[in-house]
This record gives C-alpha cells, structure tokens and sequence, in this order.
C-alpha cells in the first residue's frame, strides 16, 4: 500500500502547504524551484519507482495525468510548497519534496528519483527546506514520519538533527498504519541524532 510521510494524499504523494514566496533555494548542488511543465516527464519517470509508490501516498498506478495535474493545479496554487529538486550543474531532475504547513507546524515530503539515490542529494535539499521552513514560512517545529522499513528516509532524517519522536499510528488511504515519528524545532541543534537501531539499522 503505498503511503507518504504526510496525510492527505495529491498527485505527488504529499498534500500542499502554505507559502506565498515561492523564490528558488539554493544549495551547494541544487536548486529547488516551483515544479512546472518542463518537470512532468521525469516525474512520470521517477514515479513508476516501487520504493517511491510504497513510501509516498502517490497514486498507484502513476499516469501523466497524475504529474499534469500536480504541476498545473497543486504546484500553481498560490499557497503550494512544493518544489521539484535538480542539480545546479546540469539541471539534471533529482525529485520532488514538500513542506504542509498547518498551526505553526509543518510536516515533510519528498522522495528522490531512483537514479540519483546514493548522493545525499535530499539530505542537502531538506536542509535547506527546514531553513526555508523556520526563516521564511515561519514555523516552529517540523515533523517528519514514515514507514518502518524506510531506513534511508530515517537515516537522513536523524543525520539533519531530527528527534526520533516513537511510532504512532496514521490513517493513510482509509487504512491504519504504524509510522515513525521525528521532529526538530526552530531552536534544536542541527547536528546528527541518535536514533533507536530498530529504526535506523544496526550499522547505523
Ligand atoms: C528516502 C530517500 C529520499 C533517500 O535518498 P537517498 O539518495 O537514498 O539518500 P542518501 O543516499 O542520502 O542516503 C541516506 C541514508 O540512508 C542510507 N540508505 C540509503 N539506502 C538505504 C537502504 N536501502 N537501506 C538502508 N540504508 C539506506 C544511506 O547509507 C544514508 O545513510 P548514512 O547517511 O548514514 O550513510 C530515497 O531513498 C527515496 O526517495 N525513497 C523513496 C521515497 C521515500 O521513501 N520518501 C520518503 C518517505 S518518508
């Protein structure tokens, strides 16, 4: 069953946000920017993933449909906060991430194209989104869940300082499930955490 790190599942797999100053971010390697026209055929790419359709909420399957209505309705919305991920070098496309924002808080998305996995490509764009997040959206704290076999999605939560927060249950597509839970709050330290082995592997 697929599912994604925040509930109320669109067309990528997380729900829209708030935010009114869509500027680009910049990192040392990319550049996350409103998703757009030009981005549809590599989300359609990316996902047909089976990591991205048991991970996320997209749905299953994933047509062009799907990434043509993300980009024309959900990522034009004026109050949507979702970026499309690509490097500074060669605009190769990296993914997709998303921050709902709701009463102060905001809750992470994203996921990453599985050719460009191994990279720490999305460690460096969630940075980046946090910041963006405290300084600009203004939140306070920001929240993190996700399957519990997601090791990498856990491993590069606990690596931007995320606290591991336990497992809870939560309704995704009508069904209950069990998720690990973080979060990190404007003044928490942003240096690695640890996290529970069960949750991050044992070589972790
Ligand atoms: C989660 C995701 C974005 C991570 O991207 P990535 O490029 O694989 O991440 P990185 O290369 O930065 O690796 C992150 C960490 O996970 C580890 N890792 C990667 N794949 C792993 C796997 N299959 N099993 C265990 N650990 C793994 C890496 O070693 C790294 O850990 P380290 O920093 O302690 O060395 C990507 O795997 C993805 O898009 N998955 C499908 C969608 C998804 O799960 N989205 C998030 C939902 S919560």
């Amino acid at each position: 069953m697929p599912r994604t790190v925040s509930p109320g599942a669109t067309d990528t797999g997380f729900r829209t946000v708030h935010n009114d100053d869509m500027a680009d971010i910049r990192t040392t390697r990319l550049r996350l920017r409103r998703p757009d026209e030009s981005d549809v055929d590599a989300i359609v790419d990316a996902c047909q993933d089976p990591d991205i359709q048991r991970f996320t909420l997209i749905p299953v399957p994933y047509r062009r449909t799907d990434a043509e209505h993300f980009v024309r309705v959900v990522a034009a919305h004026p109050r949507s906060s979702v970026w499309t991920i690509r490097t500074l070098l060669d605009d190769t496309f990296v993914g997709v991430a998303g921050l709902r924002v709701a009463d102060g808080v905001g809750t992470l998305g994203y996921w990453c194209a599985a050719p460009q996995r191994g990279r720490r490509y999305l460690g460096e764009a969630i940075a980046a989104l946090v910041d963006h997040g405290f300084a600009v959206v203004g939140v306070d704290t920001i929240r993190w869940s996700a399957l519990p076999d997601n090791v990498a999605s856990a491993r590069l939560a606990a690596a931007l300082g995320f606290r591991y927060t336990g497992r809870r249950t939560e309704t995704a597509h009508g069904l209950d499930e069990q998720v690990n839970t973080a979060e990190l709050s404007r003044s928490d330290p942003r240096e690695p955490c640890v996290w529970p082995k069960a949750v991050v592997g044992p070589n972790h």
